[in-house]
């Protein structure tokens, strides 16, 4: 009788210790305390919304990159009361000889509001590596601004990249922009992961917001190319109020060069830029099989020639892993149908927003499963992905703190704060990342990690791919 109690008690403590270790198992959860309150948009009077002077002058100036290889750049502006000029004025740094390329001009209602006129211009064949000076507008009201073209694209290329999602126009987004703008690793492009400008949370989804959004972030967007990928809230889908067509405001807005990557959707592309290869997906666009996206995004990743950019990058909108309560499990039909193919390919990196928060990843897959096996657990796969989330931005919206507990094994740190994101590419082997929240100084690097070229430099152990 003694012996069987001894046992049951011994099986008991047993059974603590195991609980204790599964929640010893996962990553950190950070502690970092903050202050908790909701962050308001910046009022219409705002310095960052400030209308250039001028009659008719370009405002909401941005670049995106215009080409597949990063000799082309987008010129998009908006010029309030009429046309004007579709011509952009540019010139080469340490050259005289002014270039003239025209665009185009479009408008769009939405409800009760009528766009601005819209120019969207896409200069082509530029040197390599060389800043361009340019200029919009005509008469006494033309604005001047400049950008630097990427190294031809190569192997080795050092390249920086910046982070920003779900950015929102709050005094939280600005610090954001402002923190971006100083953190002496200097970005050199804007990978951004989708919600913009939550132009949708004021009644009749009111554009005018879409306006004081892009007069905001003018400040970065006119100088380095912001790489977009579309979120829920650019979805603007309100057929009750005579607004039946999802993503009106986005796609006249933003242009992006998906035809030079054969997609037939601005929703989702690709580009190569330095020694990366980024593909963007549409989290809110029919990807199942023979979708479309499907059918693009399988063609698309056998071309990635890894000798030629080792870093292969995907943008979307919801996370495939996030541990968080808010949008638990979103992402997952996604997941179900992709992560097969981002193992395969040995995808370096998915970066997502939608998450208000910050989360890393290990390099797990959870692919094995089929049908019967019940084998349905992430587990360590060396040709899986770092996944990142980065909805962070700074959005009315305000931060997700409630977490799943115990943190899962497959999530290395999370944390409930505001901020932006690094991806320093140092050569064809090796990558450094790291997470600078809004309360820190410009330098600080609340988490960091840095990451091994997939194909070049990761360990030679087998994918759980090989068990399927
Ligand atoms: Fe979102």
């Amino acid at each position: 009788m003694f012996s069987k109690w001894v046992s049951i008690g011994f099986l008991y403590l047993l059974l603590v210790l195991l609980s204790f270790g599964e929640l010893c198992n996962g990553g950190i959860t950070s502690n970092y305390v903050r202050r908790n309150d909701l962050s308001a948009d910046m009022p219409l009077d705002s310095d960052v919304f400030r209308v250039p002077p001028g009659y008719n002058a370009p405002q909401q100036v941005h670049i995106t990159q215009g080409d597949h290889e990063g000799r082309g750049v987008i010129i998009s502006w908006i010029t309030p009361d009429e046309p004007g000029s579709n011509t952009v004025v540019y010139w080469a740094e340490n050259s005289t000889l002014k270039n003239h390329t025209d665009g185009i001009v479009l408008t769009y209602k939405y409800f009760s509001y009528t766009s601005g006129f819209i120019h969207h211009c896409t200069i082509k064949n530029l040197e390599f590596d060389t800043k361009y000076y340019y200029e919009v507008g005509i008469g006494s009201s033309t604005r001047q601004f400049w950008f630097t073209t990427p190294p031809k694209v190569g192997p080795d290329v050092p390249y920086t990249f910046g982070l920003i999602g779900d950015l929102g126009q709050t005094f939280d987004s600005n610090r954001t922009v402002t923190h971006y703008e100083l953190n002496p690793t200097k970005g050199q492009a804007l990978l951004y992961v989708g919600d913009l400008s939550y132009a949708d949370a004021y009644p009749f989804h009111d554009n005018t917001r879409w306006d004081t959004w892009g007069r905001f972030i003018e400040r970065n967007a006119a100088y380095q190319p912001w790489i977009w990928t579309a979120g829920n809230h650019e979805i603007d889908f309100v057929p009750e109020i005579g607004e039946p067509k999802p993503f009106k405001p986005y796609t006249h807005r933003f242009f992006v060069p998906y035809r030079a990557s054969e997609s037939t959707s601005p929703l989702w592309y690709s580009i190569k830029r330095a020694s990366a290869y980024i593909i963007v997906m549409s989290s809110y666009s029919a990807f199942g099989k023979y979708s479309p996206q499907y059918k693009w995004f399988t063609k698309e990743l056998p071309k990635v020639n890894r000798t030629e950019t080792p870093w292969l990058i995907v943008l979307v909108h919801a996370p495939l892993y996030s541990s968080y309560v808010h949008h638990y499990m979103e992402g997952e039909t996604m997941r179900v149908m992709y992560e097969p193919w981002f193992v395969e390919y040995k995808v370096d990196v998915v970066f997502a927003g939608h998450v208000h928060a910050y989360e890393r990843s290990e390099r797990v897959s959870n692919i094995a499963y089929n049908i019967v096996n019940g084998l349905c657990t992430p587990i360590y796969d060396p040709s899986a992905p770092v996944y990142i989330t980065i909805g962070d931005g700074g959005n009315q919206e305000g931060l997700v703190t409630e977490m799943t507990q115990p943190q899962p094994r497959y999530s290395a740190y999370r944390e409930a704060s505001f901020g932006h994101g690094i991806f320093d590419i140092m050569n064809r082997t090796h990558a450094y990342f790291s997470w600078h929240r809004n309360q820190d100084g410009f330098s600080v690097e609340a988490d960091n990690l840095w990451l091994h070229n997939r194909y070049w430099k990761y360990s030679k152990e087998p994918s759980v791919a090989a068990l399927r």
